[in-house]
């Protein structure tokens, strides 16, 4: 079933972009949109589901510490198929396992670990309109 999800390469991975789109391609994936942003308050709006959790000030510190590229991704099982290249949310769990993942590769720890994904259908819908609302133009005109 065709599905778009969307992808955030965090702060700490932004400058291995190239490699990380040669993995998004090779798993038969499209990049529909595309948008590098510096987040400042979003971030904590963005991972609201988590603000009573102990690592949150760590986790916006992170967020807002340089640009991060969000994507919305294009193909069969998306959200699915990205989470499975971005591998375990802690990067040194990610190092143990035998294939190497995007956070393998990328990532530092718990925190620091190089991208995001949608854990659903639900969520990339919300997460995609985060990124790119629906009631924003598409054009360069839009975009001064
Ligand atoms: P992400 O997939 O963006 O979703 C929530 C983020 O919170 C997660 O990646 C990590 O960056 C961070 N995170 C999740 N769990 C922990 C944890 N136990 N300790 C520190 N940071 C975490």
């Amino acid at each position: 079933k065709k599905e778009r999800t969307l992808a955030m390469i965090k702060p700490d991975a932004v400058c291995k972009l190239g490699d990380i789109l040669q993995m998004i391609y090779d798993a038969n994936l499209i990049v529909t949109k595309a948008k590098m942003t510096k987040l400042t308050r979003e971030a904590a709006d963005f991972y609201t589901e988590h603000q009573t959790k102990s690592f949150f000030n760590n986790l916006v510190q992170f967020m807002t510490s340089g640009p991060v590229v969000a994507m919305e991704l294009l193909g069969d099982e998306a959200v699915s198929v990205w989470r499975r290249i971005l591998g375990p949310t802690d990067s040194s769990t990610a190092r143990k396992e035998a294939s190497l993942s995007l956070r393998a590769q990328f990532g530092t720890d718990g925190t620091r670990n190089a991208g995001h994904g949608s854990d659903s259908l639900a969520s990339a819908a919300r997460e995609l309109e985060f990124f790119f609302p629906s009631t924003a133009g598409q054009g360069p005109a839009n975009t001064a």
